[in-house]
């Protein structure tokens, strides 16, 4: 799979087999996230790789959409100091990790995290840093048949060229 499939035929997918991730696979998604640039390369973004069962379902428990999210067996929650504006540096490496982990036939869905203060209890987070997003990790399930293919806005109606036109 070259770069450009791995990209548009990558979908997030909620469903898991339970087995878990060869740890050399694991690794190798793990390094395509530590290679995303960084605001002047300040690399201050952190991961969590959760994989103990009970602490997947104390993780289901901080979102509003997270609920499946302990069907997974990989949660990777993605860190970042909450001052700074390091949004942009964790979704760059969140689509490294997961265009990687397509590659290697692995499943993965992002999921957001709304309560903080549930989070960071359950993995000891410090109160200057936040986790508003996780990945999840695994052998894909059986499809979701009722889910529709990939849909997407036209080009023409995603694109402004050169200024932006009503
Ligand atoms: C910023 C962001 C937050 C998301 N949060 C959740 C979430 O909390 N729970 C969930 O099940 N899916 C979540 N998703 C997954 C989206 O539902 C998914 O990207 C979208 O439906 C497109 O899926 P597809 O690529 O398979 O078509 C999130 C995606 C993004 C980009």
């Amino acid at each position: 799979m070259d770069a450009y499939e791995a990209i548009i035929t990558k979908r997030d997918t909620r469903s898991y087999l339970p087995d878990p991730v060869d740890p050399d696979e694991l690794d190798q998604v793990l390094r395509a996230a530590r290679m995303a640039g960084s605001a002047k390369n300040s690399q201050l973004t952190r991961l969590v790789v959760v994989t103990d069962g009970e602490t997947r379902e104390r993780l289901a428990e901080c979102g509003d959409f997270t609920g499946w999210i302990g069907n997974a067996p990989v949660v990777i929650v993605l860190v970042a100091p909450v001052e700074g504006g390091r949004l942009f540096d964790l979704g760059r490496m969140a689509q490294n990790l997961m265009v990687a982990a397509h590659d290697l036939g692995l499943a993965t869905c992002p999921v957001t995290f709304h309560h903080q203060d549930r989070l960071r209890p359950v993995l000891g987070l410090p109160e200057d840093t936040e986790g508003p997003m996780a990945i999840t990790l695994g052998r894909p399930g059986p499809p979701d048949p009722s889910r529709p293919s990939a849909p997407r806005l036209p080009l023409d109606e995603l694109v402004h060229r050169e200024r932006w036109q009503d």
